[in-house]
């Protein structure tokens, strides 16, 4: 048996994309086992959930940033389904011939979806004490049992997981990164719609995954039987007040529900992402002591919008129109936004220091001159950076950027050709405003666990999510980028070994809109009430 650190390694380089050749996939899509975007537990009860109405929720998205700024709205049902609707729910139907597809208000990667839901509730009225599961396409919660959580008063728990077939169908050995890549954008948008009901929202970071699996009800064999099998991610706190301990030894009473098969068949297997997902297997932990630093304000943002528009609205460009620019200063605003600060959210989610840091392709940002920029998420790393990177690099600090922002350009050039290239080749990464890359500190983190692993896409995909979110603010649009050339970007920077491996990228710009498609509204097929 390999040491999991050594399995964990040895699947981060194979599952490396090369210029000569990708990570070994599918080689084509097969539709007849495309798998079902929506889980459900057939023979559970079943609730219903409010909508959200125009009127409901006037949070505006700048307040989400100000700690304070928001009201804690009543502990209800009806809020927790706002919450599922901002986090998770659908967003819009899109059409193309006899094609309709749903999208939700966290992004995916291939649209795939592997991320479930499932909350914890006690003492709320309109449902039963247990756990159920949250069915998107129809706004129900699906319950999987009966149980008393010994949950402080108004909280309830936030389970996620994943299914990786959903992915692996479709990008086979790489299918793993992004179903965690998928976890963190939804650990941030859940953060956000807490904090649109001004709630707080906690990742419960001593959680081992047999917690998480024996509360939801994951290691269930007989509730799942040929169904594909669910991974267990994060366990989060929801409330008024989330900063709570939460005992771990509640019992369920009764169980209800089978698991539906997605695919009527698997025509790959995959062994490479069981044997990581095994050796990622996160142990019961301490609870971190770390705390974001003290900073200055965050820039302001000049812009009354509503937070659940701009949540709701939040889409991925598909191509952009490769001539909008955005100001310096919108450029500020998003990189002080992946800085943590306390009760900010959605970084006061989790406990570690910032791990990744963003090496930016600048292509249009008035008052920067295009090329390669390094933003340091945490100056730690400067000294090593600058040791240890090209040799060629200049690390001019950025034209009027504000003093506590670490925003360095290294290079000047044109860096569209090496941008598309990198990602994949993607015009995207190209035609936009800027794109970037997301180094890990990946050796560092790893040494402390093999599980590290997960972390550091998770945040990778909460970076994402603030970037999705801002973009939207700022009149622009965001891609997230899973599709690049892992050892190619880490050449052009001049990374030598591991210490340093990119994890995920990222652009934004101005977006052209895809005419032949028709959008249809989230949940026009449901006759249900509307929370007031
Ligand atoms: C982890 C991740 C990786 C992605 N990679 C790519 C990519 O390489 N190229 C691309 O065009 N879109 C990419 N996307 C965007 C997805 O295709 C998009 O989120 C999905 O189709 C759902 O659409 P929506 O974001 O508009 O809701 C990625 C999204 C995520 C979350």
């Amino acid at each position: 048996m390999s040491h999991p650190l050594d399995i964990v390694l040895a699947y981060h380089e194979r599952t490396k994309h090369h210029f000569q050749r990708y990570a070994a996939g599918p080689g084509g899509l097969d539709w007849a086992t495309q798998p079902d975007p929506f889980r459900t537990f057939a023979g559970s009860p079943q609730v219903a959930l409010p909508l959200l109405s125009d009127t409901t929720l006037q949070t505006r998205y700048a307040d989400l940033y100000q700690p304070g700024a928001i009201a804690p709205h009543a502990f209800t049902l009806a809020n927790i389904a706002a919450l599922l609707e901002l986090a998770l729910g659908l967003s819009a139907w899109k059409e193309y011939g006899a094609t309709r597809w749903a999208l939700r208000c966290n992004p995916s990667s291939g649209n795939l979806h592997p991320t479930e839901a499932y909350v914890v509730v006690q003492g709320l009225a309109g449902i039963a004490d247990g756990v159920h599961h949250y069915l998107s396409r129809d706004h129900v919660l699906e319950q999987r049992c009966d149980l008393r959580a010994d949950l402080p008063t108004e909280t309830f728990l936030l389970g996620l997981t994943s299914i990786h077939w959903r992915e692996a169908w479709k990008y086979g050995e790489r299918a793993y990164r992004y179903c965690q890549h998928d976890a963190g954008h939804a650990i941030a948008a859940a953060r956000y719609a807490a904090a649109a009901l001004g709630w707080q929202a906690s990742v419960l970071g001593d959680w081992s995954d047999a917690d998480i699996a024996s509360l939801l009800g994951l290691d269930r064999e007989m509730d799942f039987g040929d169904a594909e099998r669910e991974h267990p991610d994060v366990m989060m706190v929801i409330g008024r007040d989330a900063a709570y301990r939460i005992a771990k030894t509640s019992v369920a009473q009764a169980w209800y529900g089978k698991a539906n098969r997605l695919s009527p068949s698997h025509a790959h297997d995959w062994p490479v992402i069981e044997s990581v997902a095994a050796a990622c297997v996160k142990p019961a932990t301490q609870e971190a002591a770390w705390r974001a630093p003290p900073r200055p304000d965050l820039l302001p943002l000049a812009n009354e919008v509503r937070a659940v528009d701009i949540i709701k609205q939040r889409r991925s460009a598909q191509e952009f129109d490769g001539v909008t620019s955005i100001t310096a200063d919108t450029l500020f605003r998003m990189l002080d936004l992946t800085l943590p600060r306390a009760a900010v959210p959605p970084w006061d989610a989790i406990d570690w220091a910032p791990r990744i840091h963003l090496a930016l392709f600048v292509h249009r940002v008035e008052g920067l001159m295009p090329g390669v920029y390094l933003f340091l998420r945490n100056a730690d790393i400067e000294s090593k950076m600058r040791a240890e990177l090209s040799d060629e690099f200049q690390w001019v600090r950025a034209e009027g950027c504000p003093a506590h922002l670490p925003l360095y350009r290294v290079a000047e050039a044109d860096a569209r050709n090496a941008a598309k290239a990198l990602s994949c080749h993607q015009n995207i990464a190209a035609d936009g405003a800027f794109s970037l890359g997301m180094l890990a500190e990946y050796e560092s983190s790893l040494a402390h666990g093999a599980w590290m692993y997960r972390q550091l896409f998770w945040e990778a995909g909460i970076l994402g999510q603030v970037l999705y979110l801002e973009a939207e603010a700022a009149g622009v649009r965001g891609t997230g980028i899973g599709c690049y050339f892992d050892d190619g970007v880490h050449d052009v920077l001049g990374i030598k070994g591991h210490w340093l491996q990119s994890m995920y990228h990222f652009t934004i710009g101005g977006a052209l809109t895809d005419t032949r498609l028709e959008t249809l509204s989230a949940y026009a097929h449901l006759k249900r009430e509307f929370i007031e």
